[in-house]
């Protein structure tokens, strides 16, 4: 077979993604230490886990942002401490769930803006010891997810709705200081005593994130600070030294781009931030698998199957991973329409699991076809939007192929020429969702070079 050139092709790609990329605001720059890639190895092959947003906003049950957005006092909102006793609390069954799933890691809501620690912080009267449960549930929870053999990972906010100096850090600096230590002694405190913690999922931290991006006076009036423009009060949150210290207390830790301390990957947030294919940072996108808030919301809708899935797919085929958020109920159970869908997502990942697991995104770019992912001599086409007659088009391949497949069972003629591989989809084997098409090549595929896939 002809080995065709695609790297004047590729240049120009890396070019085009750069600039795009660039433009984006980051919220702090990816570590580079000669153990960075050893560290994250783990997590970029799992792919897939589960988020959970759970406090005492579950039990309003109207999303993890109730305080805010109802503005209700910090005194009144605390006693919800005193209903909180979430008698069907169970972590085993909360990791049963997720390993039914097919995730892989879970990442926990240790705290959020409200400042309600699930966690012991003697330091702190606003956590769950001192709720109605006197019950640690971050140390019940690090150790069935442990037990289930899943990665075990927290979300932390540093900021809290409780401290005036979060909003305005310049006049009330007391404040301000104070809540930078409860954030210090917070990560100590986790970092300290719950065995090893493999992810902090950081939200709302960093200087930028002031008062939820801040305000600017312009002699003209207030408007919010633009994205693209630095805070410039004198508050820092000394991300670096906290982050320094959390490090050295769990050196295998990996952490998300959310404060201003170098990050291991980058966040991206929501179904509509699916964005770039990028396989030079590792990322991941965020996502709820009910529409509306993080936190429990009685009767929310579960989104459809086919959606969650395809965003997994893509997702892997783009070269990220995905975090599935679920917000379980006030009494700690998940909702069954919740767990009723992740676990068809681990039906589903039974079958096709070795196109997301351990696989990188690529050759082809993401295209008006679907995805690729690639595994050593495997290579699987996500075949998302199948051709009217079913047969799919590919830019050239520069590696022979020897068999192709349809990964849940069937075989599939092709044709492979100097210009493009063609994939005949039995009418048979499509699927609505997505046909995964296996393709066993003569050699691996090792670069990290991409085919860009010309729109249709
Ligand atoms: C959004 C929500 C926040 C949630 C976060 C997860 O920022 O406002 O409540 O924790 O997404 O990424």
């Amino acid at each position: 077979m002809k080995v065709i050139s695609v790297r004047s092709r590729l240049m120009l790609v890396f070019v085009l993604l750069g600039s795009a990329l660039s433009l984006r605001a980051q919220w702090a720059p990816l570590i580079n230490d000669s153990n960075a890639a050893q560290r994250i190895a783990w997590w970029r092959e799992a792919r897939f886990g589960m988020f959970l947003h759970w406090g005492v906003y579950s039990i309003p049950g109207r999303g993890e942002w109730v305080q805010w957005q109802e503005q209700i006092p910090v005194e009144e909102y605390a006693k919800l401490a005193d209903q909180f006793h979430p008698d069907h609390f169970d972590a085993d069954a909360w990791a049963g769930i997720a390993k039914a799933g097919g995730m892989r890691y879970m990442v926990l809501t240790a705290r959020h803006h409200d400042g309600f620690a699930l966690f012991d912080d003697p330091g702190s009267n606003f956590t769950a010891m001192k709720s109605a449960a006197h019950h640690d549930f971050v140390a019940d929870y690090v150790k069935a997810v442990r037990k289930a053999g899943l990665g075990v990972g927290l979300y932390y906010s540093p900021l809290d709705w409780r401290f005036s100096g979060f909003f305005f850090p310049g006049i009330y600096q007391q404040s301000a200081i104070e809540l930078r230590a409860q954030y210090q002694r917070q990560m100590d405190e986790l970092g300290s005593h719950y065995g090893k913690l493999d992810i902090l999922w950081f939200d709302g931290g960093g200087n930028e994130w002031l008062g939820f991006g801040g305000a600017e006076f312009t002699g003209s009036g207030w408007r919010a600070r633009p994205k693209d423009k630095h805070y410039t009060g004198s508050f820092d949150w000394h991300d670096a030294k906290t982050v320094d210290h959390l490090r050295k207390l769990q050196p295998e830790l990996i952490l998300n781009d959310r404060t201003n301390a170098p990050a291991d990957y980058r966040s991206r947030e929501g179904d509509a931030a699916l964005g770039e294919f990028d396989n030079q940072h590792p990322w991941e996108l965020c996502t709820t698998i009910t529409e509306g808030a993080w936190g429990y919301q009685p009767n929310a809708k579960v989104k459809p199957l086919a959606q969650l899935l395809q965003l997994l797919v893509g997702a892997a085929g783009r070269d990220g991973n995905m975090l599935l958020n679920v917000g379980p109920r006030p009494d700690g159970q998940i909702d069954p329409a919740q767990a009723d869908r992740v676990r068809e997502i681990g039906k589903w990942l039974s079958v096709n699991g070795e196109s997301i697991y351990g696989t990188r995104g690529g050759p082809w770019l993401p295209g008006s076809y679907g995805v690729s992912t690639h595994n050593g001599k495997a290579v699987y086409v996500h075949v998302l939007h199948p051709p009217q007659n079913l047969s799919l088009v590919l830019p050239a391949l520069p590696i022979r192929v020897v068999k192709a497949t349809v990964l849940r069972g069937g075989d599939l003629t092709f044709q492979q020429t100097a210009e493009n591989l063609t994939l005949n989809l039995p009418p048979a084997s499509v699927d609505a969702i997505d046909t995964v098409v296996k393709l066993e090549l003569a050699a691996p595929w090792t670069t990290s070079d991409v085919i860009p896939v010309p729109a249709k």
